[in-house]
């Protein structure tokens, strides 16, 4: 059965994208949002949501966060066509430049490979970092760049206009999709 809410699935080792996602919740309402840890989510459970938020750190030189990592082969199964979907990545940029959120770029690349239709880009001013998977036109990351190593400070600021960013691109996604 269609859920008409919006599914967020996130994956976080140390608890920093966990509380994005709870940001994003509290910023959406409770109403309109279901989050999902990855950890304990199966592919049949994305089936249900026309509008996805993935949420997901990288470790390790530019690898997926660990519950993603294992989940990653099941991801491959999911059909995204007719989906909408919108992604945020934590990263640090300094200490890890060479592969500031990384993981955005691996999991986007499937999810435009099994047809999803992606929103939520986000320009890459004001960040410093060398390389990123998720810079998939110069000047635009995939989905928005969290960093709580070293910009924690721009946190709130940052998510709460994603969000917004969000709700009317989703608006406007579900009503090309009627047309
Ligand atoms: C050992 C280690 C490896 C990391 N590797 C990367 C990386 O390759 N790219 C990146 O952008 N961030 C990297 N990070 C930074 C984490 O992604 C960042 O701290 C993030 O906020 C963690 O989020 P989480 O607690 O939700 O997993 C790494 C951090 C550690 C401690």
């Amino acid at each position: 059965m269609e859920n008409e809410k919006i599914g967020l699935f996130y994956g976080s080792d140390t608890g920093y994208t966990e509380g994005v996602a709870n940001q994003i919740r509290e910023i959406l309402g409770e109403d309109q949002i279901e989050v999902h840890d990855i950890n304990r989510a199966k592919s049949g459970d994305f089936a249900p949501y026309q509008r996805i938020i993935i949420g997901l750190s990288t470790w390790h030189d530019g690898e997926l966060q660990s519950d993603w990592d294992a989940f990653y082969e099941d991801f491959k199964t999911i059909d995204f066509s007719g989906k909408t979907v919108a992604f945020f990545g934590l990263g640090d940029q300094i200490g890890y430049g060479e592969y500031f959120i990384d993981g955005v770029g691996i999991l986007g690349d499937v999810v435009y490979e099994n047809g999803g239709h992606i929103i939520g880009v986000w320009p890459t001013d004001n960040y410093d970092y060398e390389a990123s998977k998720a810079e998939f036109q110069e000047g635009w990351f995939l989905g928005l760049a969290i960093d709580e190593d070293n910009q924690s400070e721009m946190t709130v600021g940052r998510v709460t206009a994603w969000t917004q960013q969000l709700v009317e691109e989703f608006a406007e996604a579900v009503g090309s999709a009627e047309d």
